[in-house]
């Protein structure tokens, strides 16, 4: 199923947020989390996920979610060990990857997914995995979440 048939004819954020991060689960092989942390003021709060129960809040520029927040850019984190900062939710995630999902320019919260496998994301992951959300983010009422 693709993303936008997934989500296209229904309005609710949350809805689709939450189903956005369940086609991952069911389309990434090799990883132990996958979803959204939403930014609310100067923190990213926890969103729709799959996986073990995660770290809640996480402040914009800490963390490899606040770092890809505060840059506004993707990272790719090989070894989560050699990343000073990572915030380990899990301690059987090894490697992880976090793009932050702007939109019109408004940065509105980041999707990380982690693997317990080392250098488990290449290239290919981080231009699937940006295009992902760049297809996402017109889908979401952000103001609404
Ligand atoms: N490892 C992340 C925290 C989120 S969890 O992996 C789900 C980080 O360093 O920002």
């Amino acid at each position: 199923m693709s993303l936008e048939s997934l989500l296209q004819s229904e309005p609710d954020p949350l809805a689709n947020l939450a189903n956005a991060s369940g086609l991952l689960a069911q389309s990434l092989e090799g990883i132990n989390w996958c979803g959204f942390y939403l930014l609310r003021g100067e923190e990213l709060v926890l969103g729709p996920f799959q996986g073990k129960p995660a770290c809640v809040r996480i402040a914009v520029g800490k963390g490899v979610c606040g770092t890809a927040a505060a840059r506004r850019t993707t990272i790719v984190v090989p070894d989560v060990n050699r990343f000073p900062g990572h915030i380990a939710c899990d301690p059987a995630s090894r490697s992880e990857i976090v793009v932050p999902i702007l939109q019109d320019g408004v940065l509105r919260g980041v999707l990380d997914v982690d693997a317990p496998e080392v250098e488990r994301f290449g290239d290919e992951d981080r231009a699937g995995l940006e295009k992902f959300v760049e297809t996402l983010a017109p889908f979401v009422e952000w103001e609404r979440l």
